[in-house]
């Protein structure tokens, strides 16, 4: 005899889970049951079943991450209940991610919105934005940053935040994409300091920037075959860029010294594909940047050095 019962508690009507789920602790242990039985991706602003359940009991009732947790043992008002039942179904059968389908997520400690236009924000740059960049600047900050290949603006408008006398242009190629960044700049009332135009990468963006900061698309022809199906609902534009991940990033090396100022900086994500750009470019001294919480593959280049690899990118 096996004692394994691997089937889902989905298959119960509405009424059957909302008659079981009573509390908020019940709840989170049911979600978190069910998304370790579908064996979700989590990777999405969450690293694990029970954190998921977390964050989708939280998110459907609009309490803070940081809630006192005597609140798990609240009772759930059936409508309450039946919210948070809908989500877990939509996560587990659809697969999209848990941003997507809460509107929101969380991204250097800020607030923002986001659907299927944009990519979900995750960047490891987001340490980076949190130390206002101080390690490049240390001591005047930069004056204009360009957020290059924003989405939903989620670098940019951190940095504004984190830099409160810097202007900032988010550049993106997609409409979709800028009509989301655009409602996060009004999100945050930086209207004032912070515009979202569309580009091609440099070519609708003039005058020179101190900091140019980028997580541009660079996913690899392999991984992009083998991605879990959350990423499935990203915008294909945010992901891929040709065989080795690397044809905007080329493209971003060969143009960004024209748009730096003497002191800029150029920072740029470019993750796995990390190990092609060295195999492509063994002569630049790319910076690897190291990271707290986690992260890997974003590299700084300062205006001399890109002056000095010029013909290396021609
Ligand atoms: C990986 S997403 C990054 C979004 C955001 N920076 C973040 O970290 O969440 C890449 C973005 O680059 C944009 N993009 C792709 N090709 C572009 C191009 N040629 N010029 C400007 N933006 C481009 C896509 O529309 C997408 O919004």
């Amino acid at each position: 005899m096996s004692l394994r019962n691997d089937s889902s508690t989905l298959t119960l009507s509405d009424d059957e889970l909302r008659d079981g789920l009573v509390t908020l602790r019940d709840c989170l242990r049911w979600a978190a049951s069910e998304f370790h039985l579908a064996g979700l991706f989590h990777g999405h602003g969450t690293d694990s079943p029970w954190d998921e359940a977390v964050a989708l009991t939280l998110g459907a009732l609009h309490l803070p991450w940081n809630v006192d947790p005597a609140v798990l043992d609240a009772r759930l008002l059936p409508m309450e209940r039946s919210r948070i039942v809908a989500l877990v179904r939509e996560r587990v059968t659809t697969r999209r991610p848990l941003p997507y389908l809460l509107g929101e997520a969380f991204f250097a400690g800020f607030p923002f919105d986001v659907d299927e236009r944009v990519l979900i924000p995750r960047s490891p740059i987001a340490e980076l934005v949190e130390h206002g960049f101080a390690a490049w600047f240390p001591e005047e900050p930069p004056a204009r940053v360009l957020d290059l290949c924003t989405g939903s603006g989620c670098i940019g408008i951190a940095a504004a935040l984190h830099l409160p006398t810097c202007e900032v242009d988010l550049g993106d190629i997609s409409e979709e994409a800028l009509a989301v960044a655009r409602q996060n700049i009004s999100r945050h009332d930086l209207g004032e300091r912070v515009r979202a135009v569309h580009s091609d990468l440099f070519a609708g963006l003039p005058g020179r920037y101190d900091l140019i900061v980028s997580n541009p698309p660079y996913v690899d022809a392999r991984d992009l075959a083998t991605m879990p199906a959350e990423f499935r609902h990203e915008p294909a534009l945010a992901l891929g860029a040709g065989a080795d991940g690397l044809d905007i990033v080329r493209r971003i090396l060969r143009e960004a010294r024209d748009h730096l100022t003497e002191r800029g900086v150029l920072i740029v994500e470019v993750g796995n594909s990390d190990r092609h750009l060295e195999a492509a470019f063994p002569e630049v001294p790319f910076l690897w940047l190291e990271f707290e919480r986690g992260g890997q593959g974003v590299f700084a280049l300062t205006a001399d050095e890109l002056d000095a690899h010029a013909a290396s990118f021609a």
